[in-house]
């Protein structure tokens, strides 16, 4: 097939979380399975000095955003194994210091930012000479985009493609005042109950939900999960409306990237069949970090955007009665002020025991995970998430709350004894996470048992040749359906 993916952020050229790697990983895996795939996103700030190879295409947008005519261009280059990335230039949009916010202020133009590129994407999907049959896209970032695809087939667009829309987020769901829905240009008919309007404002990620051929979500527990009254986000009523066309499917894991054997950033190699590495990687953390150096005490660690949705209260209330324990801590993340405070607190607390690193480190990312026993991930909802994918093929058990995609990633021992690959618990509160890491304790107190929880994990196969077909089967329907509306 011939799809076009269209995302704010695609891995390695912008990233603030799972997003860019998911659809990165989609577009190089659809490459590599014979389809023809492109991705479409922002040229922000860096990119062209970062990567060099980028090239000018012949194209220039010029695009009516409300009563306003905005220029943009294109720049594009392909990936080794044939993945074609377009990038949209729109400097006073995107080259900024930030992708989404600075100083954790949104910008306060996120509207025009992504309505104009949304309507770039429908431009491209209109006029590219290699015509998509599928416009793939992602998040409320470019959720008007079948809405506006609509709207141009109304107008003679003879035959556009079908549209798939997948959700990374539910809680993420671009909104904005209704002045923002003019500068769409769309007919006062799409701002209703049934499109994007929603409690008088513009919702950018609902008007997909409404006018897209298909839906898929990152895991098929979130799919049932945003279908109710508790993780619906005030979007459970029209979600449960198009049932028939949402579907969950598990995010998959570019292993060329995420892996121990062959990766750059780590200290030392190290695989299930010669684990000796993965002490090495221990050590050096904690030399880097600043931590004790001692093999054998039990290390977690933890790297994530500080947001309220990765469970950051209860982590901190648990760790705080279990550092008392012989324990060590590491945090990477970023994020809320006062969830950034709160694990420096910790540090000043433990300072033996807790090293936290606030800010985005890619390379300390890996480190992370390879060095640790034990990785936690407490949150309140997760989607997919990668992180703890990540951390079984590097051997650090999965501690997580069993909601989302960790539920569906993560095997607990009660689930199935031989095959426990990692620690689950279910009520949100610190007690209950204190719980599962003193499990964790006791099963590290055992070697022979951490090690059969260890190679479970990193036997655990992600790849995306397991999932890619049912993405193909999305697609295909998005057509048939699409065929069968006209
Ligand atoms: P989410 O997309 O909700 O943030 P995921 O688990 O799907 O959660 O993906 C998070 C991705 O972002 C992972 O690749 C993780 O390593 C990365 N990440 C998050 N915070 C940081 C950070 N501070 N430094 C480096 N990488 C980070
Ligand atoms: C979102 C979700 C996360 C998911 C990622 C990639 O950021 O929060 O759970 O893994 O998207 O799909």
């Amino acid at each position: 097939m011939k799809i076009l993916l269209a995302s704010s952020e695609v891995h390695p050229f912008s990233k603030t979380g799972g997003l860019a790697d998911m659809v990165g990983a989609l577009g190089k895996a659809l490459a590599g399975a014979g389809h023809e795939a492109a991705i479409v996103t922002p040229l922000y700030r860096g990119i062209r000095e970062k990567f060099p190879e980028l090239r000018r295409e012949d194209w220039h947008f010029n695009i009516l955003l409300g009563e306003e005519w905005v220029q943009g261009g294109l720049w594009s280059t392909v990936l080794d194994g044939g993945l074609k990335i377009y990038f949209v230039e729109q400097p006073d949009f995107f080259d900024r210091a930030g992708i989404y916010h600075e100083k954790n202020i949104s910008y306060p133009d996120n509207d025009q930012r992504f309505i104009f590129f949304s309507k770039c994407v429908v431009h491209l999907a209109r006029y590219l000479p290699w015509r998509p049959d599928l416009v793939h896209v992602h998040d409320w970032q470019v959720g008007l985009v079948p809405i506006l695809m609509q709207q141009q087939k109304s107008e003679g667009w003879g035959n556009p493609p079908a549209t798939c829309l997948t959700i990374h987020n539910l809680a993420y769901q671009g909104v904005f005042g209704p002045e923002a829905f003019t500068l769409t240009n769309l007919p006062r008919d799409f701002f209703t109950l049934e499109g994007a309007e929603f409690y008088g404002g513009l919702n950018c990620l609902k008007a997909g939900i409404a006018f897209v051929d298909t839906i898929t979500t990152v895991s098929p527990r979130y799919a049932r999960e945003i279908t109710t009254e508790e993780f619906g986000c005030g979007l459970d009523g029209l979600l449960r409306k198009r049932r028939d066309r949402l579907f969950g499917i598990l995010n998959g894991v570019d292993y060329n990237d995420w892996n121990t054997t062959n990766n750059p950033n780590l200290f030392k190699p190290f695989s299930v069949t010669s684990i000796a590495g993965k002490k090495i990687n221990k050590r050096e953390l904690q030399k880097f970090v600043g931590l004790p150096v001692n093999e054998s005490t039990p290390l977690f660690g933890t790297i994530t955007r500080l947001a309220e949705q990765k469970g950051v209260d209860i982590q901190l209330g648990a760790l705080a009665e279990m550092l008392t324990s012989n324990i060590q801590f590491v945090l990477l993340g970023s994020g809320s002020p006062d969830f950034e405070k709160g694990y420096q607190t910790l540090a000043r607390r433990f300072p033996d025991k807790v090293a936290v690193r606030i800010g985005y480190d890619e390379k300390l990312a890996h480190r992370i995970e390879a060095a640790c026993d034990f990785y936690l991930m407490p949150s309140a909802f997760e989607p997919c998430g990668l992180n703890q994918m990540y951390s079984l093929r590097y051997g650090a058990l999965p501690i997580v709350r069993a909601t989302g995609g960790l539920d569906d990633s993560v095997i607990d021992f009660v689930q199935d004894a031989k095959r426990a690959n990692g620690i689950k618990f279910h009520e949100y509160s610190n007690q209950a996470l204190a719980k599962a890491i003193r499990k964790a304790l006791a099963i590290y107190g055992q070697p022979e048992l951490f090690r059969r929880y260890q190679r479970n994990a990193m036997k655990a196969d992600f790849s995306w040749e397991q999932t890619l077909g049912e993405y193909v089967r999305v697609y295909e329907l998005a057509g048939n359906c699409q065929i069968h509306a006209m």
